[in-house]
Parts: C-alpha cells; structure tokens; sequence
C-alpha cells in the first residue's frame, strides 16, 4: 500500500475524532504486516490531561486485536496547515511496537507531508535492550 492511500485512511480517521476542547483532529492509520490497516484518532476528555493522541489510540487499538508487526503509520492533521508530528509521549509508545527503520508520515491541510521514520524521531533510543533481558 502506497503512502499516499495510507495517509488518506488517516485524514478520514480525523472525522471521528473527539476533540471539543483543543478543537485539533488527528487521525493516525497504522498499515499492519498482515496487510490491514487499523485507524484511529485522538479521543479527549473534560479532564484535559486525560486526552489521547491518535497515534496511540492506533496503536492500542491495533494490539488489542491481536496485530504484532507494522509496516507504516500515517498522521494526519485537518486543523493545521503545517505538518503536525508525533508528540514526545507517542514517539516513546510506538518505539515500544516499531524497529528504528520504520516509516511514519505526517502531514497538515496544505498538502505538505514529511516523511521520516521511527530512528529519526525518537533517536538514542536504547531501552530495548532492556525488553531483550532475559
Ligand atoms: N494530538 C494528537 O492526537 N496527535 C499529535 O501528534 C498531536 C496532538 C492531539 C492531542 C489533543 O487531543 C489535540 O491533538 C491537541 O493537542
């Protein structure tokens, strides 16, 4: 699947967010081994602090139905015309599931993307080591 369409996936997944305090959707579609994609967007809450980004709401969502390895994730960003990237708290999540090669886009309104991937965005990333002890 091209990333184009994945990234389409996400735009739509953006409609369905829940976001009456920020007024910022975001969708994430995550493009899993098996060749599905799993969408979500962010889900917030009067507790502000209680808000979920899309990107783990894709994630999540994509474990809990039993999907292991992933090939892509897509953001999308309708609130801004500017590429709008993972936050801190959702680069840490993804690293948990994702090798340093893995591909994410993400992009704005304006038609602007970039594309980068998981090493770039969260680098020095060496916890993994401790998920490998025995
Ligand atoms: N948000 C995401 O879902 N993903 C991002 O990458 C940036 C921020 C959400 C969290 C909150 O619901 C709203 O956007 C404003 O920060």
């Amino acid at each position: 699947m091209e990333f184009a369409e994945l990234f389409k996936m996400a735009t739509e997944a953006a409609t369905r967010s829940y976001s009456p305090y920020s007024k910022f959707r975001v969708g994430a579609a995550l493009l899993c081994e098996d060749g599905t994609v799993v969408c979500a967007a962010n889900v917030e809450n009067r507790s502000y602090g209680l808000a979920i980004c899309a990107e783990r709401s894709a994630m999540v969502s994509a474990i809990a139905q039993g999907k292991k390895e992933f090939r892509a994730l897509a953001i999308s960003c309708p609130d801004a015309a500017y590429p709008v990237s993972p936050c801190g708290a959702c680069r840490q999540f993804i690293s948990e599931f994702v090798g340093a090669e893995f591909p994410i886009r993400f992009g704005g309104s304006g038609g602007g993307f970039v594309d980068t991937t998981m090493g770039e965005l969260l680098p020095h990333d060496a916890l993994h080591e401790l998920a490998s002890r025995p």
